[in-house]
């Protein structure tokens, strides 16, 4: 049986239910977060990867949209902890939390109404293939902008414009979307960040060009620096996805994901690039606790 931390209390899966009145599930006012956690086999643990900083953006998205909820961060990391072990998980999950407006009142708006929250976990391998390297288009599809749904935010109506990118691309024939801003620059995939690397520099698009801001993304910024590259968030024009030597997403599902076509172009040589391999396997051996250096990022659920 698998347990659901469900408005303040854990529950079995089905007793977890929400009225189809709900009013954030009309208005897309939810927000949430996506936490993996990784099972190492040699030590026979969890680690759930970046707790604290996943629960402080949502927090920081619930000031944005008028939430409050009983529990604190820390509170939640602990609940998050007893969770995993509740279900007696020994495998890479991803960890769902999410905060709604659980009136059934009609009409969109932030006041007045009750947050609550509710986690699940469930198992996830591969979001989009880390191997082999994956072909993305550019989307006809324009990112939302901060002053439409703050694409600093994980909320659920928001989504509806990465489901739109991602639909596009899949009918094209790719496996993931690359979606401009109003002004024409790279934001991101449709549900990850995006870096380019031109002369062994990695460039990535800056928090201001209508991104969310990962963790991942910093997380490749903290590995590549420490590896000696220059990091440069700056803007990223559409053809210069097309001359870079490497191109790769990243993000909480998507890890870290070599692109190898964009637009039916071959990036560099048309497989993974060096860099993006070396990056990856350092973040691999980071998230399963193995690193000294980054043993921060991890927290063991013992
Ligand atoms: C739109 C979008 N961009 C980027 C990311 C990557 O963010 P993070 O690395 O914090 O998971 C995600 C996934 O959470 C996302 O949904």
């Amino acid at each position: 049986m698998e347990y659901i931390y469900f408005e303040g209390r854990f529950v079995p899966e089905d007793e977890a239910k929400i009225s189809i009145k709900t009013n954030s599930f009309h208005y897309g006012t939810a927000v949430f977060e996506g936490i993996r956690a990784y099972y190492d086999r040699e030590t026979d643990k969890m680690y759930a990867l970046f707790f604290k900083e996943h629960y402080e953006r949502l927090f920081q998205n619930m000031r944005v949209l008028n939430m409050e909820i009983k529990e604190s961060i820390d509170q939640l990391v602990e609940i998050t902890k007893e969770l995993v072990k509740k279900n007696n998980i020994k495998s890479d999950i991803y960890i769902r939390p999410i905060v709604y407006f659980s009136d059934t009142a009609i009409g969109p708006k932030l006041l007045d109404y009750n947050a609550k929250i509710a986690i699940y976990t469930y198992p996830l391998g591969d979001y989009i293939d880390v191997n082999s390297g994956i072909k993305a288009i550019v989307s006809s599809w324009t990112r939302l902008n901060d002053n439409m749904i703050p694409p600093r935010l994980k909320v659920a109506g928001a989504y509806v414009n990465s489901a739109f990118a991602k639909t596009e691309a899949i009918l094209a024939g790719a496996d993931e979307a690359i979606v401009l801003n109003k002004n024409g620059y790279v934001s991101e995939g449709s549900a990850e960040n995006i870096y380019i690397v031109r002369n062994k520099k990695l460039i990535t698009p800056p928090v201001s060009d209508d991104i969310l801001e990962g963790i991942t993304r910093w997380a490749v910024m903290q590995i590549a620096k420490d590896l000696g590259y220059e990091v440069e968030e700056r803007s990223i024009t559409r053809t210069e996805l097309y001359v870079a030597d490497e191109v790769f997403f990243c993000g909480t599902g998507a890890q870290v994901s070599p692109v190898v076509e964009i637009d039916n172009k071959k990036i560099g040589d048309g497989t993974p690039g060096e860099i993006t391999k070396q990056i990856q396997k350092i973040y691999f051996d980071a998230v399963r606790g193995k690193i000294d250096k980054y043993k921060d990022w991890v927290s063991p659920i013992e």
